[in-house]
């Protein structure tokens, strides 16, 4: 069994055949081939290893060159995607090689972290992977917005199909990276793909600027308004892009919309009726999954104050003993000799980082075990905060 890198023209011939046989409607058109390889252009900077034997590719896996903020400090992110193996070669630990490696080589590019979206989180459990919040989904009648209809906000919406809005929702995407925790982007070549995304885009500014963006589209007259994550940089960007839906009364029957975990639609409006579910299922409704690679990347990252030795122990990438402190608001990592307060996995570390998990949550759910004196410093360096991740890969 050989394992190696390839380029994105590489990808048809070994990856394709994979992938689609994993996550399509089988046996696909033949068609399928010819618009993945057109594809391909938008995936020249990701990094995508496969398993061969006598030439023929039995797995393969792939990682996106990404950027994530974890608590206002924005990081190289490796986005794991295009993970399969032909089903004869399951279970033969192909997928766990080439992950291995995968992330073994990311990291010495300069990731400190990574996502991906699991089939099933146990499965990425095994990695040190551990959940963070999924998109909710908001459904309502545009009629409940009806208060904003005519309110005199001071700004604008403009629709524009996204050939039209792409630089400035980029700029904005960019811009929420610096600002909203977990909050995730391609890089260039890869987000130009957005560029064919047959959604309109409604732009919301104010003052000059853009403050608000939403993708979407109408399924009929009177239907549904299916939109993806509401994006907006403040509370008026939300006021527009909320105002504008509102507009869409007795055109659509209702707005469906993806929002961050952190949302709360029903102050939207008095009387306001509205459904926000967060449906996860496997494999295809997972939440999405996280994990640090770097623990001295991590230095100078936002946090609470307190000061701790922790252990982590067979981690290849954050393993090890380490004393974390954050007396100045950030994070100062350096390799520890005392003895540690808390032992905890690469998943425990991971969720206390992301905010997902506090402490005693990470010992009920199995990824670490504290002294009392660890949970005092860990709570408060690390205070619940839920990232919103965006990205969808
Ligand atoms: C999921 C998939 C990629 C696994 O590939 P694989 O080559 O069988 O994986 P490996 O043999 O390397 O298994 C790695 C580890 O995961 C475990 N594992 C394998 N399949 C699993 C499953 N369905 N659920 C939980 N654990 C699983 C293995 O036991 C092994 O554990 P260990 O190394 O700790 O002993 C493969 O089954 C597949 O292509 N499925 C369809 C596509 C898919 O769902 N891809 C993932 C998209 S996120």
């Amino acid at each position: 069994m050989e394992f190696r890198q390839i380029t994105a023209a590489e990808r048809t011939a070994t990856m394709f055949p994979l992938q689609s046989y994993a996550f399509m409607p089988s046996p696909w058109p033949d068609e399928d081939e010819a618009t993945y390889a057109g594809r391909m252009r938008f995936f020249e900077t990701t990094v995508n290893l496969i398993a061969e034997e006598e030439g023929r590719a039995l797995a393969g896996v792939a990682a996106l060159r990404m950027q994530q903020n974890v608590r206002g400090m924005v990081h190289d992110m490796a986005g794991v995607a295009s993970v399969s193996s032909h089903p004869s070669a399951r279970r033969q630990g192909l997928v766990r090689g080439l992950l291995e490696r995968l992330l073994r080589q990311m990291r010495e590019e300069g990731c400190a972290v990574t996502a991906l979206y699991p089939f099933r989180s146990s499965f990425y459990a095994r990695f040190g992977y551990v959940g963070i919040p999924r998109h909710r989904i908001a459904t309502f009648k545009p009629e409940g917005l009806a208060h904003l209809v005519r309110a005199d906000l001071p700004g604008e919406v403009e629709r524009l199909p996204m050939r039209d809005a792409f630089d400035e929702w980029d700029k904005l995407t960019r811009r929420l990276l610096t600002e909203r925790h977990g909050f995730a982007v391609y890089d260039e070549t890869r987000t130009a793909e957005f560029r064919d995304d047959k959604r309109w885009v409604a732009i919301a500014r104010s003052g000059g600027e853009v403050v608000g963006a939403l993708r979407y589209r109408i399924d009929q007259y009177g239907g549904d308004l299916v939109a993806s994550d509401l994006l907006y940089s403040g509370p008026m960007g939300r006021a527009l892009i909320l105002q504008y839906l509102a507009r869409h009364v007795d055109q659509v029957g209702r707005v469906v919309m993806l929002l961050s975990s952190d949302e709360v639609p029903e102050l939207w409006g008095t009387d306001f009726e509205v459904t926000t579910e967060g449906r996860v299922s496997f494999p295809r409704n997972g939440s999405p999954m996280v994990r640090a690679l770097n623990m001295t990347a991590l230095s100078g990252t936002p946090v609470g104050s307190g000061a701790v030795t922790i252990h982590i122990p067979d981690d290849e990438f954050i393993g090890g003993t380490w004393h974390l402190s954050g007396d100045d608001g950030r994070l100062s990592v350096a390799k520890g000799s005392a003895t540690p307060q808390a032992t905890l996995t690469a998943a425990g570390f991971s969720a206390l980082l992301y905010g997902v998990l506090d402490p005693v949550e990470v010992v009920t759910r199995g990824l670490g075990e504290l002294t009392n004196e660890g949970v005092q410093p860990l709570t408060t360096l690390f205070p619940r905060q839920m990232p919103y991740i965006f990205a969808d890969f």
